[in-house]
């Protein structure tokens, strides 16, 4: 029977158990994207705490694009040194790290008068009242170059991988989202030609880090928006799009930041058992239908629910953000053999205005 706690290898990457650390924008970095001090003991944090693979917050690819404050950035070669001893040090404590690579787009607060802002489509964003400038082919020959270009960068700094940020409400997964959407050329229309973008930056970032360098992209399983959204079916033909393109893993997420509270990706009040783990069912839909692996990311709070999937799924990897941002060391509490329930309550207080801190650490300092 399978575990949590497996050794599994992922292309070259050695994997000491099945848990990631799903990306987590910390609100740590300076105000050029570079490490701090409290950024770094986040990562020793849970470098120490168990987990398997580390994804790091997004980190912005265009040095005038920044979405959100205090993020990590890999907009220029200047990063490359400092992300090496960075990378060194993870290794040194036992776990994989991987970075995750976005462009934002309309759905940000952060210095949105003041930036130029693209699109798809010139489509007001719902939460944030964001207009964005719909994109000229050359502007999105200029968005793939700058994912090719910060992979390189991930890769040359010592990452095990790369992650796209292809979910949640950000550009990539705008291009899939119809309401988003609205192109009548290429990349608009048929889920063929709204994937167009995402497989083209796939191709550019294979040609630039090879053949054999994991990359993976986080996605949606379903964006839970009706006849406004991507359906389940159409993540399938995506992914299936990606496998054939040379894609390492699929990290299946869901639901845009920008919409209803209740199809958002980030659900609070996971308190009873079937609540938890809430995109299994589409997630292991698509991966009952692919090859590639699939690591599953939303509301996994407990070992018992995780290893149901994965004895009754082809669900191989799970991902958590607010359980280790409350407790890095929940994985090496689970090893240990505890089965209480964690700290994190999904409270969905994570964040702060110039710090992301847990509310319970909030409360006690
Ligand atoms: C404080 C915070 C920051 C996040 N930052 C990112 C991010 O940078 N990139 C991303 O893909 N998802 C981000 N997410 C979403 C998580 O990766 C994850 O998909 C979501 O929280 C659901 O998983 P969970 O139930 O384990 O928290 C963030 C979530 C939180 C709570």
């Amino acid at each position: 029977m399978s575990t949590l706690f497996d050794q599994t290898s992922l292309g070259p990457m050695t994997l000491k158990n099945r848990l990631w650390r799903s990306s987590t924008w910390e609100n740590k970095a300076d105000s050029k994207g570079h490490l701090t001090p409290e950024l770094v003991k986040v990562y020793e944090n849970l470098a120490k705490g168990g987990v398997g693979t580390i994804i790091t917050g997004y980190a912005f690819i265009c040095e005038e694009e920044q979405p959100n404050a205090r993020m990590m950035g890999i907009y220029d070669d200047t990063f490359i040194e400092e992300y090496k001893n960075f990378t060194k040090n993870i290794h040194e404590l036992g776990a994989n790290i991987v970075m995750q690579i976005v462009y934002g787009g309309s759905q940000t607060d952060f210095n949105s008068g003041s930036r130029k802002i693209f699109g798809p489509s010139a489509v007001e964003n719902p939460i944030f009242k964001v207009t964005p400038v719909e994109m000229t082919k050359n502007d999105i020959d200029y968005i793939i170059k700058s994912f090719a270009e910060a992979a390189g960068r991930v890769k040359e700094a010592g990452f095990d991988g790369v992650e796209l940020h292809g979910a949640h409400g950000y550009l990539l997964s705008q291009f899939l989202t119809p309401f988003f959407n609205r192109r009548k050329d290429e990349y608009g229309g048929s889920i063929e030609n709204r994937a167009r973008i995402i497989y083209e930056v796939l191709e550019a970032v294979r040609e630039k880090v090879g053949p054999d360098y994991p990359v993976f992209i986080k996605m949606h399983s379903t964006d839970e928006w009706g006849e406004n959204g991507l359906t389940p079916e159409e993540s399938l033909i995506v992914v299936k799009g990606l496998q054939e393109r040379g894609i390492s893993g699929i990290e299946l997420s869901g639901g845009h930041l920008s919409s209803d509270p209740d199809t958002a990706p980030i659900k609070p009040k996971l308190l009873k058992k079937e609540k938890e783990s809430y995109y299994r069912k589409p997630a292991a839909m698509i991966a009952s239908a692919v090859d590639v692996p699939i690591i599953l990311v939303g509301g996994n709070r407990s070992v018992e629910v995780m290893e149901d999937i994965l004895e009754n799924t082809p669900i191989k990897y799970f991902s958590l953000s607010r359980t280790l941002h409350a407790e890095p060391d929940l994985p090496n509490k689970w090893k240990q053999g505890f089965r209480g329930k964690p700290r994190c309550i999904s409270c969905n207080k994570c964040w702060g205005r110039d710090t992301n801190i847990c509310v319970l650490d909030r409360k006690k300092s």
